[in-house]
Formats: C-alpha cells, structure tokens, sequence
C-alpha cells in the first residue's frame, strides 16, 4: 500500500497525505482481508476503501466499471484475491485489469495470492491465475502452503524501479541499487527467512510441490461432492481447497439456520476431534438465501495427511450431532 501510495501522488512520503479521500482504494465487499484496511490507516490515508459488490466471490465487473470510472483520478489501488481468506475463489484477474486499466494505467493492482500464488506450481491447475502478471505486486505466503514453518512472506513487484518510490538513505545503508536498508520500510535487520522456501523447493522440486497442490485442490472438490451427496449445502465452487457448506433443515428461517450451524461448531470444538473454520460471509449464489449473511462451516484440505477416510469420518460424525444432539432437526 504504501508503494501504491507514492506511486499515485508522488512524495508523500517526504509531504506526509494531506488529503485522505484522494488516497481511495477499492476492495471486493466482504470477503477482503483485514490487512488491507489495516495498513492503509497505518500509512495515513484513513478508511478511505470502496467496497464493491461481489457474484460468485469474485467482483461484480459492471459495478467495479462504474465505480473505477467515477472516482479513476482519486483511487491509487485495486485488489484483487487470488484466493480470498474465506471462499478461497481466484478473481477475474484478467478482467479486472482490463477494466482498471482502461479508465487509469496509474492505479497500482494489487493482487493478494498469499494463498493462490499455490497454483502457479501445478501445470494443470496454473491456468487459473491467469493474467495475475498483469499486476504491480503480489503478495505471497509460503508459509500458509508450502509447507514451512512460520514465517516467510513475500511480495513480488512486477517493475523493480517502483521500489525506488520508497527509498530512503543514509550513509549508514550500503550504496548499491536495492540494497535492503534502502527499500525495507519499518523492517530493519532482517535473518534470512526465504531460505526455508529455497530448501523445499530444492527438496520437493516444482513438479513435486505441483502435485501437492492438486492433491489439495482434488480433495477439496471430493469433500465437496461427499457434503452434497450427504444433505449438506456447499456455497462455493471450489477454486483451490476451501469448501464452505451448511445443514440447512426445513422449515427454518435463515437466523435459525445461522443458529443451528453455531450449535454444531461448538459441539464440535467442545470435543475436540475435528476444527472446522466458522466466520460469516454473503450467499453470493442464493444457494440458501440471496443476499443474507450466513454462518458457513468451512473445510480446507492444506493438511496433506488429511485422507477420503478422514473426510467419511468427518460426515458421519457431524450427521450424528445433527441426528442425535441438536433439537428438532434432522438430516437424511
Ligand atoms: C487472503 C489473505 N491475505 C493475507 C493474509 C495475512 O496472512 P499472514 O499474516 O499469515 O501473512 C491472510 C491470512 O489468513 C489471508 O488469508
């Protein structure tokens, strides 16, 4: 943010921002992470974000058009996920260029793959980030799913001249192009964190690592079906491994369904066998109710030792609950 910053109003770094509402920076409603709301107060452009509507967990592209036409000359960013915290749905990345780039070639895209930059190993599932080149960062998370241990971030700048836009000097920081005192705001001294992503990819190899990732991305869609076929409702098409689904009995109003679900995730947490994610988030889709916040469940396969037996177990554990513990409902 802070690089999109300078890059849309230059030296406000030296000026400090003087004017907020001119620093804007559009998100899709909902499903954004919180990072980006955070930083952007942290670097004094304020709450200056403009939600735009999403379908499918992905932006609305026709209100995203109206919006980047309105306020093109007062947004200095647009993000895009490549795999949201919650539905983990790769945006329309090309698309959403496209449209930004066709009102403004200023504004800085960002793209947040922490978790989709995943799919880039896998040759048959890489296809899907597409156009992700197109953006100006990408921010990365190895240690969500690659297998290291917390934690090694990176962001990726598509042109390394950008970077110059928040240098700063001191003869106390070696001279030479991008060295790190120069470009590496508030961090200072740094240990040598990348070097556990070097060592599994030199171990594993990107075809191995492929492989694991479409081990993922499969046992996501086999839970998928597994849920359907049991009576559970799945509200999103699975992109990379996030299945987010709910027991939706009859007769019952969406707050009663949001109730039931809570009831289940407690039952569960209380004894320990299973985790599942709970958070709220739109049904997109109307898969239950257009427009109304629900309170999903959510799998997510990035433990590679998870098996179809675990997922059988999971299922049937959860119908017994539903059967046998919470009042009045059934499940077939
Ligand atoms: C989409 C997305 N972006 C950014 C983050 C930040 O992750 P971290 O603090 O682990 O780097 C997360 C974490 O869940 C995330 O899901």
């Amino acid at each position: 943010m802070l690089l999109a910053r300078e890059n849309h109003i230059k030296n406000t770094m030296k000026n400090g921002v003087r004017n907020p509402e001119k620093f804007k920076v559009v998100i899709p409603k909902g499903i954004g992470h919180y990072s980006i709301k955070s930083s952007l107060m942290w670097i004094g452009c304020g709450d200056n974000v403009i939600e735009v509507p999403t379908i499918n967990y992905k932006y609305d592209l026709v209100e995203l058009e109206k919006v980047i036409k309105e306020n093109s000359e007062d947004i200095m960013a647009v993000i895009a996920y490549v795999g949201d915290s919650r539905s983990m749905t790769v945006e329309n990345l090309e698309e959403v260029s496209n449209i930004v780039r066709k009102y403004n070639e200023n504004i800085w895209l960002h793209a947040d793959a922490c978790h989709g930059f995943s799919l880039g190993f896998s040759k048959k599932l890489k296809n899907k980030i597409k156009g992700i080149e197109k953006f100006d960062s990408v921010s990365t998370d190895p240690h969500k799913v690659l297998m290291t241990p917390y934690t090694v971030s990176a962001l990726l700048i598509k042109n390394s001249e950008k970077l110059k836009l928040i240098t700063t000097s001191s003869d106390l920081i070696m001279q030479e192009p991008f060295a790190f005192g120069q470009v590496t705001p508030f961090i200072g001294s740094k240990s040598w964190i990348s070097f556990k992503v070097w060592c599994v990819m030199k171990n594993l190899g990107i075809e191995n690592i492929g492989k694991i990732i479409e081990r993922r991305h499969d046992m996501a869609k086999i839970f998928a079906d597994k849920l359907k076929k049991n009576g559970f409702v799945v509200l999103n098409d699975v992109d990379i491994n996030s299945v987010m689904f709910m027991f939706v009995p009859k007769n019952k109003t969406i707050d009663e369904i949001n109730d039931l679900n809570k009831e289940l995730k407690s039952i569960m947490d209380d004894e320990g066998k299973f985790f599942l994610h709970q958070f709220s988030i739109n049904d997109d889709n109307g898969k239950i109710s257009k427009e109304k916040i629900l309170y999903p469940l959510r799998y997510m396969s990035g433990n590679d030792n998870i098996t179809e037996k675990d997922q059988d177990d999971l299922i049937t554990y959860m119908k017994k609950i539903i059967n046998e513990r919470i009042e009045g409902v059934e499940l077939e």
